[in-house]
């Protein structure tokens, strides 16, 4: 099969597929928003996430002037609370500037745009015949092209970068990076892709060679480390609910949590063992954070500051994913006990 008959029928495929993803603008702020968020989750759970981003902050002023903690909050459950923080920080720059990137390069200059955001953004936006190379585009391109090499690597990045390039002589950005994500989470699947009703079938030479299932090769993956907190409810007589605020350049940075301490696995297992605390355990890309809580007040010697809210208010603040559960859990028992 020629390059451009595979083109034609990709195309061909998405225009019958029907495939429409209703955020889908040519507004510089909404495919900003649509992009950062789809860049941390499936478009299956994003598509809220943009709804409600784009109600809460309906343009880059109203994200520029809000407090960074409702932008938290709006980005609470994502994860990777760091792009909400670039967010807000690149939304301060254009509203200053008064102007949008125009180029790709410019995008890449933004904080948190890469490289795959700035392809995205600068030929959905702005019309520039640029790749934009995500994980979708890595595994169509390993397994058309058969890439038996380190996709993640520089040299593996620059020979895909010329591959995409390649068809863009043939089409253009605006539309075929589009097609080409859509068609690597429709049909060319991480799992059980779809080579059966494939209309790249012809094109493609792993599924020649029946290496489909060993594209792309596996990122080397980092082994991912344990840590261990106890967190403290406490709730005082004023029914004000002790909080900190995580400040480090760590985990849950700018995000409110129960007060905590950071505990040894030993010392974990013995708490473990000796209460029936609730525990929880937040996955990260590099981290297992395994939390346990206990209701009692915060012992002095805790490296972070309590601050005592009421109840009701402490409910609202943007916060990690383990504080959420035990406070979604604990304040309901509390409240309707108060109430009887
Ligand atoms: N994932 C990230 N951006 C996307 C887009 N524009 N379309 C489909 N999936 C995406």
């Amino acid at each position: 099969m020629k390059l451009e008959i595979l083109i034609q029928s990709l195309q061909h495929w998405h225009k019958e597929s029907g495939i429409q993803h209703e955020w889908k603008s040519n507004s510089p702020y909404q495919a900003w928003v649509v992009e950062t968020i789809l860049q941390q989750t499936r478009i299956a759970q994003g598509s809220a996430y943009i709804e409600r981003f784009l109600q809460r902050f309906p343009d880059v002023s109203s994200l520029a002037k809000a407090a960074v903690d409702d932008v938290l909050k709006v980005w609470e459950g994502l994860g990777y609370y760091r792009r909400a923080h670039l967010m807000h920080k690149a939304a301060k720059i254009v509203k200053e500037r008064g102007l949008w990137p125009k180029t790709k390069d410019e995008w890449l200059n933004l904080p948190g745009i890469g490289p795959y955001s700035a392809g995205a953004l600068a030929s959905f936006v702005n019309n520039e015949n640029c790749p934009a190379i995500d994980g979708n585009v890595i595994r169509v391109f390993a397994r058309w092209y058969d890439l038996d090499i380190n996709l993640y690597s520089a040299q593996g990045k620059r020979h895909l970068h010329s591959l995409v390039e390649n068809h863009l002589a043939h089409c253009h950005a605006n539309q075929y990076n589009q097609i080409l994500m859509d068609f690597g989470s429709n049909v060319c699947k991480p799992k059980k892709p779809l080579c059966s009703v494939c209309v790249a079938q012809a094109y493609c030479k792993s599924f020649t060679k029946g290496t489909i299932e060993d594209r792309p090769i596996k990122k080397v993956k980092r082994p991912k480390t344990h840590r261990y907190f106890i967190l403290y409810w406490h709730v005082n007589e004023c029914q004000q609910l002790g909080m900190a605020k995580r400040e480090a350049k760590d985990i849950w940075r700018g995000l409110w949590t129960l007060p905590h301490k950071e505990i040894a696995m030993a010392h974990w297992n013995s708490v473990i063992e000796k209460t029936n605390a609730l525990t929880h355990r937040q996955v990260l890309s590099h981290q297992y954070i395994n939390t346990a809580v206990l209701q009692q007040k915060a012992p002095t010697d805790i490296s972070i500051d309590t601050h005592y809210i009421d109840l009701p208010d402490a409910i609202l603040l943007p916060m990690d994913r383990s504080s959420r559960q035990y406070i979604d859990h604990l304040a309901k028992g509390y409240i309707l006990r108060g109430r009887q």
